[in-house]
């Protein structure tokens, strides 16, 4: 194996402590009406208190339906965009309102995967100039003259034939072209990366080779992964935690074991009745859940708890108190896969799903 990216340029943190500690982060947009004079007419709150910690080394799954603040998030974590509120500690140091040579120097450490590598790779570059493109930015990674030399090991790191260092993105497949973005992501040899939905835009059949690559790499170059996704199924096996994200909150956190076979929240629940499962007799008596009603709008959220209005456990409190996302008072200190964040007023209720 080459001996790719340098090792970063100051100590890495502690296996196990947290590299990204975010707090109650917030992105509103604004929302406006007509052409020439614009009026705000509302706002989408896009990302709405969400906190969580990335630690060393871990994958953490983002998971939700569309529209429910994953990409707002992304963009949030690698300073493409300002929140509204809230902090983003790096290495112990809030990054939102950083600039200059402290927001490089972040910039570097923190990556970021796009969802389709049909749109991404501009399409006038060559796989050479688009991989190479990042030590423009960061000469001191890469010297003028070192940089063809380090593009091909990236090429060989991500399992692309270096040779290739000249060709176009249209001659690349689609699992190819992924391929390219994580070697160009790779490039400045960076603690953490966020892949914005990195398999969906592929056929299923190379789905699994890209997480594979992805679980290779993140062994070998010590990386920490924020890995989005709007289906349970694909975080489960690259991640060692899981978020379920709706309209723009955490709505339960905990490891595999406990969101996939322990899943207190009801929104957890019914997307979990949907995945289909490969024996369907370890399964039997998991009912498929319908909800009721679509996700309402991000500009409109429901009062006290945004789940509510397709909840079947929802009563008056739901209306008026928002939950917060902890471990349920009973289950606290108990050696159980309940025992887990659950943003649900009536976590620890066990009621018969509506099935369908
Ligand atoms: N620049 C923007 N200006 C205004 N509204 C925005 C902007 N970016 C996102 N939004 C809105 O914020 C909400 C969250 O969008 P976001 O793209 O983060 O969702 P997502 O979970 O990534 O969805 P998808 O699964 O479709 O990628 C949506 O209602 C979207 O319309
Ligand atoms: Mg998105």
């Amino acid at each position: 194996m080459p001996a790719t990216p340098s090792p970063p340029p100051e100590p890495a943190a502690e296996p196990g402590a947290p590299v990204l500690e975010v707090r109650d982060l917030a992105k509103v947009y604004p929302l406006t009406q007509g052409v020439l004079v614009k009026r705000q007419v509302g706002a989408v709150r896009a990302v709405d208190g969400v906190s969580f910690d990335l630690r060393r080394g871990e994958t953490l799954g983002v998971v939700g339906e569309s529209g429910c603040g994953k990409s707002t998030l992304a963009r949030l974590l690698v300073t493409l965009e300002q929140p509204t509120a809230g902090e983003i500690r790096y290495r112990g140091e809030d990054i939102t309102r950083l600039s200059g040579r402290a927001l490089k120097a972040v910039r570097r450490n923190i990556q970021m995967v796009f969802q389709d590598p049909y749109t991404s790779l501009n399409p006038r570059m060559t796989v050479g100039d688009i991989i190479g493109e990042p030590f423009e930015i960061h000469p001191e990674v890469a010297p003028k003259g070192d940089r063809r030399r380090k593009v091909r090991e990236l090429l060989d790191v991500v399992g692309l034939n270096p040779e290739y260092i000249n060709r176009y993105p249209h001659q690349f497949s689609g699992g190819q072209r992924q391929r390219i973005g994580i070697a160009r992501g790779l490039a400045l040899n960076p603690e953490i990366i966020i892949c914005d939905e990195p398999v969906s835009a592929l056929d299923v059949s190379v789905q699994a080779q890209v997480v594979n690559l992805l679980a290779r790499l993140q062994e070998e170059f010590a990386l920490s992964y924020l890995f989005i996704a709007h289906d349970l199924s694909v975080v489960r096996h690259i991640s060692d935690r899981v978020a379920v994200m709706y309209l723009g909150r955490f709505a339960e956190t905990g490891t595999g074991p406990q969101i996939y076979d322990h899943p207190t929240h009801p929104y957890t629940q019914a997307l979990l009745s949907a995945v289909p499962v490969p024996d369907p007799d370890s399964h039997r008596g998991r009912e498929r859940i319908i909800l009721a009603g679509d996700v309402p709008s991000p500009a409109a959220p429901p009062s006290g708890c945004r789940f509510r209005t397709r909840c079947w456990k929802a009563r008056e409190r739901c209306a008026t108190e928002v939950p917060r996302l902890a471990v349920p008072s009973s289950f606290q200190g108990a050696d159980s896969p309940a025992a887990h964040p659950s943003a649900c007023h009536f976590a620890e209720e066990r009621l018969p799903a509506p099935s369908g």
